[in-house]
């Protein structure tokens, strides 16, 4: 059986968030209490994923590498590649073959949050399907700003479209994808949309139609947060201050998470926290060591 490795994909303009982003890329913007590329790492992360790919424009690439390193203070193993022209989302599978090596792959966007009760083993029974991929649908109201999939009475997609004009389902395909072996293949073989881009899309209905695609709906009470335009941004950060304030417990949090999973000890954890024992962030990680 093939292993499974996660490729985060930072790369973009932002251009949305001008003039926020016209020097911090989109991915360092806080949200809350941590910048936004933490929630998409820790995703992977409670995916039980820790060989990751973090791809992003060469600009902020010394920047990503000063954040998070080699990983192994987290327990991971990070490495990383640069997309020279925001040539799309399926891009990255073509930059990222040599590091995926055969072997499948989770694709998360930079700018996805997920939140949500039974959020881990969704992602477990997602990566134990090992034959064709599986993506992750959820309800919005305005779904023509995102990819969107048809499906039938018994939730089976139907059909898939990139930001349809008139679309016929409330379904958003959120950016978080689970690929065979054969996804660098499929993309090999894409050619650019009207928008010049590879399309993620376009291999989602190359997977449809060889029988191989699976949706799953996340259910309501369920948080799919994009963080693209100033306001999801704004939303973004109280829905993460709401919950950590009401509950003490925190959203994103790649060290708790390590340190959890067994990836890192609490002297490492400790180790992690010492620069910023002062700050809340810091206290809280120490705070995990008296439980
Ligand atoms: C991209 C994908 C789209 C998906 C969305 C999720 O859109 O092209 O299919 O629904 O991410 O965040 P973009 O954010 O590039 O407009």
């Amino acid at each position: 059986m093939t292993a499974i490795k996660g490729i985060l994909l930072a790369g973009g303009t932002g251009s949305r968030l001008y003039p926020l982003t016209s020097v911090v890329t989109k991915q360092m913007l806080p949200v809350y209490d941590k910048p936004l590329l933490y929630y998409p790492l820790a995703t992977l992360m409670l995916a039980g994923i820790r060989e990751i790919l973090v791809i992003s424009t060469p600009e902020d690439q010394p920047n990503y590498q000063r954040l998070l390193g080699d990983g192994g203070q987290l327990g991971l193993s990070l490495s990383y590649a640069v997309q020279t022209q925001p040539n799309g989302i399926a891009e990255a599978l073509l930059i990222g073959q040599s590091f995926l090596a055969g072997n499948r792959v989770m694709l998360i966007l930079g700018d996805n949050i997920f939140f949500g009760h039974g959020l881990q083993p969704i992602l477990h029974a997602a990566r134990e399907n090992t034959d064709g991929a599986t993506i992750f649908a959820y309800w919005v109201p305005d779904p023509q700003r995102f990819g969107v999939v048809d499906l039938d009475e018994d939730g089976n997609p139907t059909a898939i479209s990139e930001k349809p004009e008139n679309p016929r389902s409330h379904y958003a395909v959120t950016g978080l994808y689970f690929y065979d072996h054969r996804a660098c293949e499929i993309a090999a073989g894409l050619k650019p949309s009207a928008r010049g881009e590879l399309e993620i899309t376009d291999i989602n209905r190359r997977y449809l139609e060889l029988g191989d695609l699976s949706v799953h709906r996340l259910q309501r009470g369920f948080a799919w947060l994009d963080a693209g335009t100033p306001d999801a941004l704004l939303d973004a950060a109280n829905y993460v201050a709401t919950l950590e304030r009401r509950q003490g417990l925190k959203i994103g949090c790649i060290e708790e998470i390590a340190w959890r999973a067994g990836w890192i000890n609490a002297g490492d954890l400790e180790r992690l926290a010492a620069p910023i024992k002062h700050v809340d962030y810091g206290r809280y990680l120490l705070s995990l060591l008296a439980e």
